[in-house]
């Protein structure tokens, strides 16, 4: 793999100099970036000799006609070792003032970051939310250790040894693209579904879930459509998004998009009640109750299941209780191979959250837990699992 080593300015420098003698032993092609600072603690010669290519430090120094972007189209991951509270700053906030910040912002591929910190800087509020801001977009944190830091405190901030780096590149490499050449369908957030022309009933899904699974797919590789309810979520990168209002748009725009797919996900909470006929004009308040009859919306997933052939079919259920029970009785009645169930309705986790924490029924009649993690995480550990359940599928299907 070719592997992008930015290096920041702090102690553990050294560290990732023999994390970069590591990668070029396993095989890898090691291009290292250093910051000013960086710099100050180890020179770019260390770097160049273990790798054998010329370190880029310098945004502007276009004699080397090696620039920022020609460097992140030509590699397969970003990893920052360490990476200081100063580069999580820049990182997080998108700034772009030399070569590593330029370079994370034309870089489409996977993120790994290796932080390296006095505990305090570690623990600063300013420092987790940056932490946080990071993980949210998927980039990978490799969590510092804990123990005697060189600035004499003891307590978390410890970069990761590199061996654990070169351990987190590996599981990197194997999981990187896996996907190509496959087409993803995704389904996510809300339906709308009116009541006249000004007023609708929809729900609370935020539309995260599905995005961070059309995120995941499109860096495994994967050729991705997004049919998106309603979200306030932007694209993610180098995935085709399909904007749908209600439920029978939705599944309009799931059938002409399908013939394609090879996976199916459908992470959307449709709306499962709608009026059939809209009236043309605003209803106007009245101190009558008012009545409607709602009739049920057409049933997406039950559709796709009869109509998958060789498809993969992944549905959802948002339950507030019996989660399992739930999520196996859908797997069955709608002949998915995946079901992950998710309870709705508490505060932390669910619709609105940045986290998740799920269950898979699978077909095979296993129901795995996942534990809870930033949803982007998540969908990662759920395309693991679809590769695993295709493979075990096609085996048992060969027997
Ligand atoms: C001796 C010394 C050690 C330092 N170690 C660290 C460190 O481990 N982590 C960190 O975040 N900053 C550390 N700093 C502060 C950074 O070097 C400083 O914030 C710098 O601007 C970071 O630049 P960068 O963005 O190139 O990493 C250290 C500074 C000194 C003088």
């Amino acid at each position: 793999m070719k592997i992008i080593l930015g290096v920041g300015g702090g102690i553990a420098a050294y560290k990732s100099a023999e994390l970069a003698r590591l990668l070029m032993q396993q095989g890898h092609q090691v291009q290292a970036v250093m910051t000013e600072a960086a710099q100050r603690f180890v020179t770019p010669m260390t770097f160049a000799a273990l790798t054998g290519r010329k370190v880029l430090t310098d945004l502007f120094a276009i004699e080397n006609a090696i620039d920022h972007i020609g460097t992140a189209q030509e590699n397969d991951l970003l990893v920052v070792a360490p990476a200081t509270a100063d580069v999580l700053a820049k990182l997080a906030h998108g700034l772009a003032g030399d070569f590593l910040s330029t370079l994370y912002l034309a870089f489409t591929g996977p993120v790994l970051l290796a932080p390296a910190m006095n505990v305090n800087m570690w623990q600063h509020p300013a420092t987790r939310e940056n932490v946080e801001t990071l993980k949210r977009r998927g980039n990978r944190v490799i969590e510092p250790g804990s123990g005697y830091l060189a600035c004499g405190m003891t307590g978390p901030g410890r970069m990761a040894e590199p061996e654990e780096i070169a351990d987190a590149i590996e599981r990197e490499a194997r999981q990187h693209r896996d996907l190509e050449g496959e087409t993803v369908l995704v389904t996510a957030g809300p339906t709308q579904e009116p009541l006249d022309p000004v007023r609708y009933i929809s729900n609370r899904s935020s539309g995260k879930m599905g995005y961070a699974l059309a995120e995941a797919a499109a860096a495994r590789g994967a050729r991705v459509v997004l049919i998106s309810g309603p979200v306030h979520l932007a694209a993610p990168h180098g995935v085709e998004v399909i904007g749908v209002r209600t439920a029978v748009e939705m599944r309009e725009r799931v059938f002409e998009n399908l013939e394609p797919a090879s996976i199916v996900i459908k992470a959307a909470a449709v709306g499962d009640f709608h009026l059939s006929k809209v009236p043309d004009q605003k209803r106007k308040k009245t101190a009558a109750r008012l009545s409607l009859e709602l009739d049920p919306t057409p049933d997406i997933l039950a559709e796709l299941g009869r109509k998958k052939g060789d498809r993969l079919l992944v549905g959802f259920a948002a339950e507030t209780e019996n989660l399992r029970q739930e999520a196996r009785r859908k797997l069955e009645s709608k002949n998915c191979d995946m079901v992950v169930g998710n309870l709705v309705g508490g505060a932390d986790v669910g619709f609105e959250s940045d986290e998740n924490e799920v269950v898979l029924a699978l077909s095979t009649g296993e129901t795995l837990a996942l534990e809870r993690a930033s949803k982007r995480e998540i969908a990662d550990r759920i395309f693991d699992e679809i590769l695993k359940l295709r493979l075990s599928l096609h085996a048992t299907h060969e027997a």
